[in-house]
């Protein structure tokens, strides 16, 4: 028979038992160390049972610390508490970040509470008021309470009047427009100052509950690992010390659950590419570098052009054997770069906010130190993963940058 390109890998043995249990679609049955944050939810939710209004809530917290993955579970057997108890409740989760207007988010709730006999509302080109009705009618028509999910709110809110909007609306439900039923909006988000954002009146309205979502430590993210990893990888594959790395490095990227997954998984499958049957620090050494890799990769090829040459320019300058390059010593470089790729050099100071952008960006540090009675001076680095090679992605993402990376400088040298 003649041979298969996909034979190879498919005869390598899988570690994995379910991958899937270590993906990020996957819902846990057992949320460690997210007990005070179900109770928060749970003691306000219980009232949906009782046949009241819950409180509106606001969630917050850093990426991956368990924000959806718990209103998910609680929600899931609020569903299915009200189902035994005859009450009817139902919980609508809309993420914010893909279903980004006021529109389409009441478009997506009322298709969602639709009947067979309900018209489906189009994704764009009724008037406002007819989605809202619509939405009204149906959350009446049906009774009893539903809980709407706004994931990631921060995405509309930050959009302006969409936001302020669409919560006013949602919150004047239960001021009088439902009769035998109830409404309450569950916003999620990362951002503590995002009420901030609204407009006085909706935060009035809103007046939620609160709750604060901190970030997990390396020995929680061992909690919230090893459940996962027994249910999806196969016993005795990995080495002790496997679970407690992962952990530890993602307690450092803010206590993220879901990079202490990402490390796990791709660890195994660096394994199983390695055809070894232990998984070992090397591999989660080299999941962390992949991972490093795959999130400045698009970083770098997004920046603008102006950018990009300014990071050439600290990049020349520390491959020149240079560290902690003043603003002066990069913008010396940056004019020559611009030169080499027809651009007119900006300002100095222009040049310093782009540096400042690149900082916030996690792609160089550039700390402000003192030189005396010579002012302020900027130190600065790149902070790059090792071996990355980001001249080869501005050169691939930006064909003139090959006109500047080919070029020859004068740099200077220190004394
Ligand atoms: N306590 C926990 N136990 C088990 N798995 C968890 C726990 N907390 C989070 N996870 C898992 O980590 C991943 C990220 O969690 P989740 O999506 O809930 O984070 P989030 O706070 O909503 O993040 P973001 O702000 O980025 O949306 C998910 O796969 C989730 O199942
Ligand atoms: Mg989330």
């Amino acid at each position: 028979m003649a041979s298969n390109l996909f034979d190879g890998l498919l005869s390598v043995r899988s570690l994995f038992r379910d991958r899937r249990a270590l993906g990020h679609a996957f819902n846990p049955d057992n949320l460690p160390h997210r007990g005070e944050e179900i109770s928060s939810l749970v003691n306000n939710l219980v009232e949906a049972l009782r046949g009241h209004a819950p409180s509106n809530m606001n969630l917050y917290g850093r990426p991956g610390s368990g924000k959806t993955a718990v209103t998910r579970f609680v929600c899931r057997d609020l569903e299915s508490k009200g189902a035994a108890e005859g009450c009817n409740i139902r919980a609508v989760e809309i993420n914010c970040r893909n279903v980004d207007t006021k529109y389409r988010v009441l478009a997506e709730i009322g298709n969602r509470l639709a009947d067979e006999a309900d018209e489906m509302i189009p994704f764009t080109g009724w008037p406002a008021d007819k989605v809202f009705e619509h939405v009204r009618a149906r959350m009446q028509a049906r009774g009893g309470v539903h809980v709407i999910v706004l994931d990631e709110i921060d995405y509309l809110v930050r959009k302006g009047k969409e936001g302020d909007d669409l919560l006013y609306s949602l919150t004047s439900l239960n001021i009088g427009l439902l009769d035998g039923a109830f409404c309450c909006v569950i916003g999620i988000s990362n951002d503590l100052a995002f009420t901030e954002m609204l407009d006085p009146r909706v935060q009035s309205r809103l007046s939620p509950i609160d709750v604060v979502f901190p970030p997990y430590n390396a020995s929680q993210l061992e909690d919230v690992l090893r459940p996962r990893a027994a249910r999806g990888i196969k016993e005795g594959v990995l080495d002790e010390a496997v679970i407690p790395l992962c952990a530890a490095l993602a307690a450092k990227e803010d206590g993220d659950a879901r990079r202490a997954l990402d490390l796990l998984r791709i660890s195994v499958q660096r394994a199983e590419q390695n055809e070894v049957q232990r998984v070992g620090i090397s591999h989660v050494r080299q999941a962390q570098n992949q991972l490093e890799f795959d999130q400045i990769t698009p970083t770098i090829q997004n920046l603008p052009l102006q950018q990009k040459l300014v990071l050439f320019s600290v990049i020349v300058n520390e491959n020149n054997g240079l560290t902690n390059i003043s603003t002066g010593e990069v913008y010396g470089t940056y004019e020559m770069a611009c030169e080499n790729a027809g651009e007119k050099p900006l300002t100095s100071r222009r040049v310093s906010s782009l540096i400042r952008g690149l900082d916030m960006a996690g792609i160089i540090t550039a700390k402000t130190t003192s030189r005396g009675r010579h002012g302020m001076s900027k130190r600065i680095n790149t902070c790059l993963p090792p071996a990355f090679d980001a001249l080869e992605v501005m050169c691939s993402s930006e064909p003139v940058m090959n006109e500047v990376v080919g070029a020859r400088y004068r740099l200077q040298n220190r004394l």
